[in-house]
């Protein structure tokens, strides 16, 4: 069957998502203050040929040419996110009447076009002046980002009515507190452990505070999730699956969902209680309008009594001798199907939208062209899975491609290549990719 929009039905929305750092650039324009990133990718040996958003795609001061691009294409649903320094330079206190400036001319020209704003609150550009002061790893932050979101919400509600809280927040915590490869560039289990149970409690605290003031407000908050597989039907490797299961995938919606952490899976997650106080298990709680699911691969699992805590390894796409992207992850557009079918099963889970899916793929312009069939031919196949949940009955309501522009993936640099646009860098010249026609004849009305 060929699928095209009409196909999903018209209250499916389809779009694409960015975030503020990977694009914008701009990075100490019209006062914005340092954000983590901007700290991070000056230290040596922490990113891929010490590439850094200074510039980026210039979204910033190219954003009318960019969102006229995206009308193009007949996208109309547009997600992107808020840099919280660029409101707030120093986190908290003064407001720079700049940054709002740009988003509300960002918001005014998008509408302006017929194209719906997503809005992030979240997407891992903390201020660094927080992160002086401990950033997720303290308590106070709830409040912090409490306040943030109240700004938003007050200057962009208007016009804004779908907001999306966090970003992935375990790819935030793990990366950038756990293991130190992202910013802030922080190690250990109890780094990790603070980050998580502080950005739980914010997750829902933001929700709450958007609904505060602005009771018809949809609101959401993504998360990263991959199918998991044990690498052999071995009682160990299954064990240790459902062990990463309970990391990668429920450490988040669970708690939201007023179902606590998944400690009886991952028994390590007991030390989490440390952190918590008297309420926080009702206050981790918020009912969503909806969730965002960000999926890009599957993970196959192995038992291995060589990784402390977990004791469980991923077996890499690289061994497996699977189709790899150029993130060295297995093409797999299977995995979106379970993930929703695992989403969808939890009681009381409210619809779901696919808010980040895409591939990168070694892309090179010949002739002025980019031709990419292997990223038109994944969107495709995981459009397909899409289907194939939502006719078993899964609510879903929506798909966002990661992403409109290739652009800066955080520690990897410039070299993964995302977009359904291509962009020389150099030039900041932007070319549209097969994938990219491809989905504008996707989303054309017929
Ligand atoms: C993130 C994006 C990132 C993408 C591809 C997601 O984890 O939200 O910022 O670029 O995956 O790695």
């Amino acid at each position: 069957m060929l699928l095209n929009k009409d196909t999903f039905g018209e209250d499916f929305s389809w779009g694409v998502s960015t975030a503020a750092y990977q694009i914008e650039g701009a990075h100490n324009q019209d006062g914005k203050g340092p954000s983590i990133w901007d700290v991070f990718v000056t230290k040596k040996n922490k990113i891929f040929q010490r590439h850094h958003g200074d510039i980026a795609c210039d979204f910033y001061n190219r954003y009318i040419d960019d969102l006229y691009l995206m009308y193009k294409l007949n996208i109309r649903h547009y997600r992107f996110s808020i840099s919280w320094s660029r409101i707030l330079p120093k986190g908290i206190g003064e407001i720079s009447q700049k940054g709002i400036d740009f988003y509300n001319r960002l918001i005014d020209f998008s509408l302006e076009l017929g194209i719906t704003p997503w809005v992030t609150l979240y997407h891992w550009d903390l201020p660094h002046e927080l992160e002086l002061k401990g950033g997720w790893v303290n308590r106070d932050i709830r409040d912090w980002f409490g306040h943030y979101v109240s700004i938003c919400v007050q200057n962009f509600g208007d016009r804004v009515k779908n907001w999306m809280v966090l970003n992935e927040p375990l790819v935030f915590t793990g990366a950038g507190y756990f293991f130190g490869v992202h910013a802030p560039g922080r190690k250990g289990l109890d780094n990790f452990l603070a980050a998580t149970h502080h950005a739980a409690l914010a997750q829902a605290y933001g929700g709450k505070v958007i609904k505060s003031i602005q009771r018809d407000s949809y609101v959401g908050t993504t998360f990263s999730c991959s199918h998991v597989e044990p690498f052999r039907m071995r009682e160990k490797d299954i064990l240790a699956t459902k062990k990463v299961d309970a990391l990668l995938n429920r450490l988040f919606i669970e708690p939201l969902l007023g179902k606590g952490y998944p400690t009886r899976d991952l028994k390590i997650l007991h030390r989490i209680e440390k952190y918590m106080q008297p309420g926080d298990e009702r206050d981790l709680k918020f009912d969503m309008d909806f969730i965002g699911v960000q999926n890009y691969t599957r993970e196959v699992i192995q038992y291995s009594p060589f990784v402390p805590l977990l004791k469980a390894k991923i077996v890499h796409a690289k061994k497996r001798k699977v189709e790899m992207t150029a993130m060295n992850w297995e093409v797999y557009p299977e995995s979106i199907y379970h993930i929703l079918k695992k989403f969808n099963a939890y009681e009381n889970i409210p619809p779901i939208i696919i808010t980040e899916n895409g591939a990168a793929f070694q892309d090179e312009v010949q002739d002025g062209r980019v031709d990419d069939p292997k990223r038109t031919a994944y969107l495709q196949q995981t459009i397909a899975q899409v289907w194939r949940a939502k006719q078993e009955g899964v609510k879903i309501k929506g798909y966002f491609v990661w992403t409109f522009l290739d652009n800066f993936e955080w520690a990897e640099g410039y070299h993964p290549r995302f977009g359904l646009v291509y962009v020389d860098f150099p030039t900041q010249q932007r070319i549209i990719k097969t994938s990219g026609h491809w989905y504008a004849d996707f989303l054309s009305t017929r």
